[in-house]
């Protein structure tokens, strides 16, 4: 009989995609939204993960991940966050399976000029990455079988439920609308095709890699403005977006300036992700916005 691996948040824009890569490396998937599941209500959690048996994994990518939002709402955030992932990964050891914790660049305050590696140590910034913080080191005590996912600045074809779509959609949507936006220049970031970090991710668990921490960004970096020029340039369009600080419009959270993931311990395992760059277009061309 195949491992199965259940997704909670499996129709959002990270949580799609791990049920497709699952599915087609073999294993039985059980999908989880949020109408089946709150990850807030623990016991709830518990009933659901104990269908589970041994060597099974769950996969948590739920989580209120609005991080301005988070700032206005810190009880929401723990609640879902923290707490929700706590759950999620108690309820697995108790079942004997393994947990699965997407987490975020967000971790990190980006005083760095370099990547970021999985063994730096988090010093998050905002609400959002504080809770994320807490969630990696909750879930790592909760079950010692755990993979800590760290992912950065998503683009899936399913659009983030939780941000309503994602910003490659934002930039398409500007550029076929003859507008030329103002995109920060000064937040510097790995662009995660949400395809291909599932794709690493169901390779960690059918090469059933160390547990641990691991980054599973697109190689390469940018910032957000020049990841916006790829975007309109790809797509044919002849404007340009336009460079501006991010002091000229300021959010309510304070966002690390440089959060670039490098995916290392994917290295040391023979794994590869590819350039951003060759991502977005694969992602431009599937959502048929290129030929
Ligand atoms: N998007 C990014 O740029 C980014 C960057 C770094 C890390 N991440 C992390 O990646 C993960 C997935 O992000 P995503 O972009 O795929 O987000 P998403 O599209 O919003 O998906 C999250 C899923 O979780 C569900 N969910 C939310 N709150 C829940 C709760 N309390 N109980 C049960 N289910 C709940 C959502 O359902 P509803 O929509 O119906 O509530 C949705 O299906 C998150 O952990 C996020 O922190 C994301």
């Amino acid at each position: 009989m195949s491992r199965t691996i259940a997704v909670v948040g499996a129709n959002g824009q990270v949580g799609s995609d791990i049920v497709k890569a699952g599915r087609r490396a073999g294993f039985s998937i059980v999908e989880w939204t949020h109408r089946d599941l709150e990850i807030r209500h623990g016991e709830s959690v518990r009933k659901a993960i104990a269908s589970l048996a041994p060597d099974d994994v769950v996969v948590n990518t739920a989580a209120f991940h609005r991080t301005d939002e988070c700032e206005a709402q810190p009880q929401r955030a723990l609640e879902v966050n923290v707490s929700g992932a706590y759950h999620v990964a108690a309820a697995a050891a108790q079942a004997g399976a393994h947990a699965v914790q997407i987490s975020s660049d967000y971790v990190f305050d980006g005083m760095q000029s370099v990547p970021y590696v999985e063994t730096d140590a988090p010093h998050p910034l905002n609400v959002y990455g504080a809770s994320k913080a807490a969630a990696e080191m909750l879930v790592a005590a909760a079950n010692p079988q755990h993979y800590i996912v760290r992912i950065s600045s998503v683009f899936g074809t399913a659009g983030s439920s939780g941000k309503g779509g994602n910003f490659v959609e934002t930039m398409v949507a500007k550029a076929r609308g003859g507008q030329a936006p103002e995109v920060v220049d000064d937040l510097v970031m790995a662009p995660t095709f949400a395809h291909d970090a599932a794709s690493l991710l169901i390779d960690l668990l059918r090469l059933r890699a160390a547990f641990g921490v691991y980054h599973l960004a697109n190689s390469g970096q940018c910032s957000w403005f020049e990841f916006a020029c790829a975007i309109f340039e790809m797509t044919g369009s002849a404007l340009r977006p336009r460079p501006i600080h991010s002091s000229a419009h300021p959010a309510g959270a304070r966002r690390p300036p440089y959060s670039v993931l490098a995916s290392t311990k994917l290295h040391d395992i023979g794994l590869q992700p590819r350039p951003w760059t060759e991502a977005l277009k694969t992602y431009l061309q599937e959502k048929g916005y290129t030929r």
